[in-house]
């Protein structure tokens, strides 16, 4: 044998050496076949902490059990938004005597337990936030050093969701990080959905992330920077989801989704049409569905937008398929599908700039990529109003307001009954 067959034998025996003995993770706990819907304190509270002046607004025991309640007499529970999820700013800034994790005793005066029993009292379910680094990202203990007693920690306070950020820590370690901190929730037996900003930091680092380990480590994923109530804001994070389709649509589907971020429906930034822009790509992108808006002065047509049935239905289609970008057309107006089941198909165009006046848009039904049946039934998906019968060899016409509002309509075989 030739030296240099001898060292490509070599390598190939250290190569399945390696990948045999590589520790393999999966997610155990069966969770979020449909993409999670819930409410999540960040975006709309932050981390506002003094509650001498901020008593109604402060990360407290408070402001989540109003919330709480409001989420089931709002009729946002029975929508689907199940999950209350407190983000950054809970805990204490030092650990307890024993290495525990505490919150902060005058804004959680009864304990995060006692809080997830009330919440779980309404039929929600509980998540709490925590980071893998030695600090969150606002500055409080993360789980460096702590991975399995912190699971257990919220295993016993019955913690339904956890969100682990990436803050203080070193990027090149979260992939064993996360997936050790995942071994350290299955080992606790009770079912915890895991999201992970794994990718995100990675991504920011100009990393590639191994989203196929991803996919077998976490529930969900925060893939890109963070949401801010502007439509500026909105489309980037839109843009970058297409832009990026082809490399994250592949690993989502029902168990573990990509993440764009929260829902910024009903705060100051977005008007009525890019609220439903943003709520309608969410849905086609099969987003996990996560609001941060304060449900005590919500106005009426946002809540309308968030508890709109046709956007919940696409959005959890079983399927669980990510939609995606399938045409640009005139430098304005970008068209997004997403297939359901039932061989139904949901679509979203979209006006995203500012311009002078609605624009009118004629599209072949081949250049939706419909063409399999003959037939098919045409639906606009806010009202789910008919809007005619069209042939394969059709086109469909509509127009479409500027300024980032979208039309978005779904469309099936004829033979085949609505939403
Ligand atoms: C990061 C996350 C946000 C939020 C904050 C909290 O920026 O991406 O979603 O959790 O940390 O400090």
């Amino acid at each position: 044998m030739k030296w240099s067959q001898h060292i490509i034998i070599c390598l190939i025996q250290l190569v399945c050496w390696t990948s045999y003995n590589y520790p393999v993770n999966s997610l155990e706990n069966g969770l979020l076949r449909q993409p999670p819907m819930g409410w999540l304190t960040w975006q709309r509270f932050r981390c506002v902490t003094d509650c001498q002046e901020n008593p109604d607004t402060c990360i407290s025991e408070k402001l989540i059990r109003t919330q709480a309640q409001l989420l089931v007499s709002g009729g946002y529970l029975a929508a689907g938004y199940e999950y209350i999820i407190i983000d950054d700013c809970w805990l204490n800034k030092t650990r307890a005597a024993d290495g525990s994790l505490q919150p902060d005793n005058q804004r959680f005066p009864s304990g995060i337990r006692a809080l997830s029993d009330y919440v779980h009292s309404l039929g929600l379910k509980f998540g709490i936030y925590e980071d893998y680094g030695t600090e969150t990202c606002a500055g409080y203990p993360g789980v460096l050093g702590h991975l399995e007693q912190d699971a257990q920690t919220f295993a016993s306070w019955k913690v339904d969701y956890l969100k682990l950020d990436g803050c203080n820590a070193d990027i090149k370690d979260y992939d064993t990080g996360y997936p050790a901190m995942e071994n350290a929730l299955n080992a606790t037996g009770f079912p915890i959905a895991y999201s992970c900003s794994w990718p995100a930091y990675q991504e920011y680092a100009k990393m590639k992330p191994n989203y196929s380990a991803i996919a077998q480590t976490c529930n969900l994923w925060r893939n890109w920077g963070d949401i801010d109530d502007s439509w500026d804001s909105v489309y980037s994070i839109v843009q970058w989801f297409g832009d990026n389709q082809d490399r994250l649509a592949p690993f989502h589907g029902p168990g573990h989704w990509n993440d764009p971020d929260m829902i910024v429906v009903g705060n100051y930034g977005l008007s009525p049409s890019q609220s439903r822009a943003q709520m309608a790509l969410w849905s086609i992108m099969a987003a996990p569905l996560i609001l941060s808006v304060d449900l005590r002065t919500i106005s009426d047509w946002a809540r309308d937008i968030i508890l709109n049935k046709n956007l919940i239905a696409i959005n959890q289609d079983p399927l669980g398929a990510m939609g995606r970008r399938i045409l640009k057309l005139d430098g304005h107006v970008e068209v997004w599908s997403k297939s359901l089941q039932n061989d139904r198909t949901a679509f979203v165009a979209l006006f995203p700039e500012p311009y002078g006046t609605p624009i009118r848009m004629s599209i072949s039904l081949t250049d939706l990529g419909l063409g399999r049946f003959d037939e098919y039934d045409i639906f606009e998906t806010f009202h789910g109003d008919f809007l005619g019968k069209y042939h394969k060899s059709d086109r469909y016409n509509f127009t479409i307001n500027p300024s980032g509002d979208v039309h978005a309509f779904y469309v099936e075989s004829a033979l085949i009954k609505s939403l």
